[in-house]
């Protein structure tokens, strides 16, 4: 039988390649590795996989689907879990799961094998998506099965290869595509201790950054006055941010099992981009759209988290936040200096900020009445009419 790896070129994926052979005793191998903007050296990744033993290795770019299908809409419904997590590896992995399927169909292979641990989330993520989409295939999981994660072990299954792959000079994970770089495990466990140096110089950066972003209908479509798709802004937003500690995120989340985990995330398009909406959509809507869209974003950051993926759900929310944001359009002018960014400018039509009624100088369209009226309301709704409870006689 023929077995599809999602194979990312580290230990725990090479020593799999050769696991699935010599013990799971599959006869065909073929590595999948997915580009989702890691930046690795995919040619080398290939070579390595070809050393130990691997069929075939299909390079899959899933940039451009995971921006437009992935990133636009949790963006443009202002997506987070646990109010502040930008989902960076969430949304990542139904479009790892979606080219693995595929490579399994188009080979015809029985199995989808992946290296995510039991414990965390990715692999909820990786087997329902697969599940959903193929449903007969087999998932192996070598972690439930040889506990991969041991480098020993792991080592020793490499040994007789040639392949070499350098020890790392740190000891916690690391998670990157083109929307966030995560990083979890080893030290950064142990709450009481700073992060390393590492986080603290990245974080203590005091670079400038000048950006200028041109939106419509709820989504950026130009940076400091060049057109271009979110698959190339993202990138050339994070290159702008890159001398400034904006973006980073140290987080005490709680996994979908429940258990709690420490995550430190560094998102700098992704959390520029997200302000910017915000700043936007405080024009563009009136407080029950606001209000509306605030619930939404919850609802489907909580799903991508949980690696639910194309629910109706998700439909749904979609099709309602593409009706609030159908006819914005606005440009929208931020200073980032070190970790914060600061609105300048912002152009928005429609635009609810009436300074014609809202601005404090003018008189002339607006009654006085209006302001007794809402007092008068406002205490009939809280106070006057019997509540059961809560309402006291003044003493
Ligand atoms: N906790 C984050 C999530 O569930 C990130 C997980 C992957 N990170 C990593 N460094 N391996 O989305
Ligand atoms: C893993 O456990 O494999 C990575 C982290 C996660 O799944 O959340």
């Amino acid at each position: 039988m023929k077995v599809i790896l999602a194979y990312s070129g580290g230990l725990d994926t090479s020593a799999s390649v050769i696991w699935l052979k010599r013990v799971k005793k599959f006869d065909q191998v073929v590595a999948v590795l997915v580009d989702v903007g890691q930046r690795d050296d995919f040619d080398a990744l290939r070579e390595r996989a070809l050393m130990l033993g691997a069929d075939d290795v299909v390079v899959v770019d899933q940039k451009s689907a995971m921006c437009e299908q992935g990133i636009a809409p949790m963006l443009k419904v202002g997506a987070t879990y646990e109010g502040s997590y930008l989902l960076g590896t969430a949304i990542a992995r139904p479009f790892i799961a979606d080219a693995m399927v595929e490579a399994a169909l188009e080979t015809g292979a029985g199995a989808i094998c992946h290296g995510a641990t039991g414990k965390g989330n990715d692999y909820l993520r990786f087997e329902q998506r697969i599940k959903v989409l193929a449903p007969g295939i087999q998932i192996i999981s070598p972690w439930r099965e040889w506990a991969c994660g041991d480098r020993e072990q792991a080592l020793a299954l490499i040994a007789d290869t040639g392949v070499s792959i350098p020890a790392k000079s740190f000891d916690y994970s690391i998670d990157a595509n083109l929307w966030h770089t995560s990083y979890e495990g080893g030290s950064l466990e142990d709450l009481s201790q700073a992060p390393p140096p590492f986080f603290r110089e990245e974080m203590h950066k005091e670079g400038v950054a000048e950006v200028q972003l041109v939106w419509e209908k709820g989504l950026p479509v130009a940076l400091n006055g060049r057109d271009m798709p979110l698959a190339e802004m993202i990138p050339a937003l994070n290159e702008l941010l890159a001398p400034t500690a904006y973006g980073w995120l140290d987080l005490l989340e709680t996994r979908t099992n429940g258990l709690k985990s420490r995550g430190i995330y560094h998102t700098p398009a992704g959390t520029l981009l997200y302000e910017a909406r915000t700043a936007l959509s405080q024009c563009w809507l009136a407080k029950p759209s606001l209000d509306f869209l605030e619930g939404m974003g919850q609802t489907y950051g909580k799903f991508l988290y949980e690696g639910i993926w194309q629910h109706p759900v998700q439909h749904a929310i979609e099709a309602a936040t593409d009706a609030l944001f159908a006819e914005t359009q606005g440009t929208i002018d931020l200073v980032v200096k070190g970790a914060k960014a600061q609105v300048l400018a912002r152009t928005a039509n429609p635009n609810c900020f009436a300074s014609e009624l809202g601005g404090f100088g003018h008189m002339d369209s607006w009654n006085a009445a209006y302001s007794e009226a809402l007092v008068f309301f406002q205490h009939l709704k809280y106070h006057s009419l019997p509540a059961g409870v809560g309402i006291r006689e003044p003493d």
